[in-house]
């Protein structure tokens, strides 16, 4: 995985057919997402549930660009290198799962995955200003994490204050929830480069009219590059 700051869709399959998912990674890549963004929840850090490492693996074969595995689970740690295991490309841990970030963001690294770090809406910048040199993605939640559809939460001064504390260093800042045409370009000015979206992308297709996801996805590309210009 080469770094680069060019904007980057990431689809979120918790809006996809659950009774179907290789096939819509398929359309989804196909249609032109270029990372494949895995919501994991474990009904205890968020009060929703969804899927863990046995079905993270079976999405393996299906992913061909990159599987990015955000994890909304506590606690984080004994499950690394199951993830690992699972192929997961990009490993992402919420600051507020634990007292030891700093500690869990190296297990990712030495499991040989990139790491990231996620912010809930009330978590300032700041709590990551320690862990830039051990992060490879820092996330900013623009809804509380839990489920699809949310309503977006304007985090752009969040976003503008992280940019600014990674300076050089080779980090993605990923957007997540509630990211659609509307949203994306407010993100992308402040700095993000990495655009989660569910909904999004997901809405009014099916993987037997795979062309929708393609125009939503050129729609959100499209917004968030247009406000670079
Ligand atoms: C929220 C998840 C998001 C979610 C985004 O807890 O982390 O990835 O699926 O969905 P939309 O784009 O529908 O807000
Ligand atoms: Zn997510």
């Amino acid at each position: 995985m080469s770094f680069d700051r060019t904007i980057k869709i990431a689809p979120s399959i918790l809006s996809a057919d659950f009774a179907n998912f290789g096939a819509e990674i398929q359309a989804i890549e196909a249609q032109g997402a270029d990372w494949v963004h895995v919501d994991v929840m474990d009904g205890h850090f968020v009060p929703n549930l969804t899927f863990g490492p046995p079905a993270v693996k079976a999405f393996r074969p299906h992913v061909k660009t990159v599987m990015d595995v955000h994890l909304m689970i506590t606690p984080v740690d004994p499950y690394i290198q199951a993830y690992a295991d699972a192929g997961a490309d990009i490993l992402t841990a919420h600051v507020e799962a634990g007292p030891h970030t700093h500690r869990t963001l190296q297990a990712i690294r030495a499991a040989g995955m990139k790491a990231g770090v996620a912010l809930n809406p009330g978590t300032p910048a700041e709590a990551v200003e320690h862990l830039l040199d051990l992060t490879d993605l820092v996330c900013v939640m623009t809804v509380n994490p839990g489920f699809g559809g949310q309503k977006f939460i304007d985090m752009t001064g969040k976003v503008r204050k992280v940019r600014q504390m990674i300076g050089d260093r080779p980090v993605h800042i990923e957007i997540d929830g509630g990211v659609d045409p509307k949203t994306a370009p407010l993100v992308a000015a402040a700095g993000a480069d990495v655009l989660v979206a569910g909904s999004a992308v997901f809405k009014g297709g099916s993987v037997s009219t795979p062309q929708v996801y393609g125009d939503n996805i050129r729609a959100v590309r499209a917004a968030a590059e247009d406000a670079l210009s």
